[in-house]
């Protein structure tokens, strides 16, 4: 799935748009909620439809992450600052090496890609993820590795398709992830790890603005 040029603009405008509402629906139904009694069967109702809610937020939230992919900003970015910011939103993430490291890109793109990669390690059971920097001179290898029940090798390619979720989830995350890496002719690859899952990122240090 990639959304580029007019199409990328419509999402983007259609999803800030779907926002504020949603926001509003959200707020109302948990207020609501409090209304009820805990053992009131109303109270289910309630439940089902803010896990609905919630559902079209995350929906809204992954198509604006593709609809950013069509107009990727090209700055100079330091991965220091992306990984640290998306290792501060989480308890047992741990970023190491080659942090003074640069590549051309979108910071918010690629920071959003490492928040998705945590998120998942969280979500299959991990409690601590590492992520690790080696820079080759002309690309950077980044490793995500956690420690949880790992991705068994025949869906290993899988889990990249966009729609693909083992927990009920949008299964948008890592389709996502893959599109920041091609936009920044990149490449990311799931591997075994020591313990759980292991990604592997390859960003080329520099990206030219006429050939992406
Ligand atoms: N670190 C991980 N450990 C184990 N399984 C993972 C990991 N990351 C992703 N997966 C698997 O890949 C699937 C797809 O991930 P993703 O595209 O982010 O969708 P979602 O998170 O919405 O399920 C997940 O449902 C999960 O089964
Ligand atoms: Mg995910």
């Amino acid at each position: 799935m990639r959304a580029a040029g007019g199409l990328a603009h419509t999402v983007g405008v259609l999803g800030h748009e779907l926002r504020n509402p949603l926001a509003a629906a959200v707020t109302g139904t948990a207020l609501l909620r409090e209304l009820i009694d805990a053992d009131d069967p109303r109270r289910q109702v309630v439940d089902g439809v803010a896990s609905e809610l919630q559902r079209i937020a995350a929906l809204i939230d992954h198509y604006l992450d593709f609809a950013r992919c069509g107009q990727t900003r090209r700055e100079m970015v330091k991965l220091a600052g992306i990984l640290s910011a998306a290792a501060s939103r989480r308890q047992g993430v741990t970023v190491a090496g080659a942090l003074d490291a640069c590549v051309t890109g979108d910071s918010v793109l690629l920071e959003r890609a490492f928040d998705n990669l945590i998120e998942n390690a969280f979500a299959a059971g991990a409690s601590r993820v590492a992520v690790e920097v080696h820079n080759h001179g002309d690309a950077l290898e980044i490793a995500v590795e956690d420690d949880g029940p790992g991705v068994p090798p025949e869906l290993r390619a899988r889990i990249f398709e966009s729609g693909f979720s083992r927990h009920g989830s949008t299964g948008l995350g890592l389709g996502f992830v893959a599109e920041v890496m091609v936009a920044h002719r990149g490449s990311i690859v799931c591997e075994h790890g020591r313990r759980g899952a292991r990604f592997v990122l390859r960003l080329p240090t520099r990206v030219l603005e006429a050939t992406v």
